[in-house]
């Protein structure tokens, strides 16, 4: 395996062959999830403190139940009953859980780059679990196995990334990792829901769902984040529902074999409608939560290898660098 990050905080430093590896080393563990005994003891006498300061039900789960089939002792910072609510920075509370000796911290952040500062104050590794509209690189890792799995691969697809891009840190790392795994992207949605400069995002982007869908191999929808707009960007759900809301006519445009994404939690019947959503044969999304434990006990195995004498991996330099 070639992994050498010391953190996961985005995919944006990633290079192919490290995406790879890692999907690889979470196909073992699908295999180890669907077993009658899900256990293993790599992370035997390490510690994960789960610490999210924004609500979650997917990420945080399976953070957890990952950490605890690999043997690690795991807990979850109950953030709304801590210190945080006394005032005490983010720095500080990271810096009082460092004094702990974790060996890893899971960290889900409202502000972009906040995980990313974490990890410069702390010795252990650090995961990003979604910093505000930035990165969720774990989720693009179990959208990328995901993908795999269903089509075998995932270069040379067509992949429609609809909806509420401008919000989205899950597409953000999926362009990251399905650009550099030569998928080809496109985003399709309201000019208020695209990122500023999206055309250089080495993207086609579609204001009409009908052209955006058209040959699709993949139709990955997004979560219209209500909670992240200050102002209005779309005139009504119904109305966003009228002209972009997946439905079953609309997928008929994509491929005939096209598979159907959605993060979640979803906003059913407003950017998709049940019948998609629950479409059997065609609707991946509960894969889609079954591979976020894989994807996450392979980065959690991985980002231990230094700790645990497993040569090869990360290393520091007598100067404090990690190459
Ligand atoms: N997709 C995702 O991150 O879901 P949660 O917010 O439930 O973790």
């Amino acid at each position: 395996m070639t992994f050498r990050q010391r953190h996961l905080l985005g995919i944006e430093p990633l290079s192919p062959p490290e995406i790879t590896d890692l999907l690889d080393l979470a196909d073992t563990y699908v295999d180890l999830n669907r077993s009658s005994d899900k256990h293993d003891e790599v992370l035997r006498g390490l510690t994960q403190i789960n610490m999210f300061f924004e609500n979650s039900t997917r990420t945080q789960a399976s953070f957890e139940i990952a950490g605890k089939r690999l043997g690690a002792d795991v807990m979850n910072m109950g953030m709304a009953s801590s210190s945080v609510k006394k005032g005490e920075t983010l720095i500080d509370t990271a810096l009082t859980l460092n004094a702990m000796h974790p060996d890893l911290l899971v960290v889900r952040h409202p502000q972009s780059g906040a995980v990313d500062l974490l990890a410069q104050k702390v010795n252990c590794a650090v995961l990003n679990a979604g910093d505000g509209r930035h990165e969720h690189p774990t989720h693009a890792l179990l959208d990328a196995l995901t993908i795999r799995r269903a089509k075998g691969r995932l270069h040379r697809l067509t992949i429609a990334i609809c909806g509420d891009v401008a919000h989205s840190r899950v597409a953000r790392s999926n362009v990251h990792l399905l650009g550099k795994m030569e998928a080809r992207l496109r985003f399709v949605g309201p000019a208020t829901l695209m990122p500023s400069g999206a055309a250089n995002w080495g993207v086609e982007v579609y204001h009409d769902m009908r052209e955006g869908l058209k040959d699709a191999d993949v139709v990955m929808m997004l979560r219209l984040q209500n909670e992240r707009m200050d102002g209005q960007f779309i005139p009504s759900p119904r109305e966003f529902r009228h002209l972009y809301g997946l439905t079953a006519e609309r997928l008929a445009l994509a491929a005939p074999d096209a598979i159907v994404m959605h993060p979640g939690p979803m906003n059913r019947g407003v950017e998709i409608d049940s019948d998609v959503a629950d479409l059997e044969g065609r609707s991946i999304i509960t894969s889609q939560v079954e591979m976020g434990v894989a994807i996450r006990m392979a980065c959690l195995d991985v980002l231990t290898r230094k700790t645990r004498g497993i040569s090869g991996w990360a290393k520091e330099t007598s100067s404090g660098e990690w190459v």
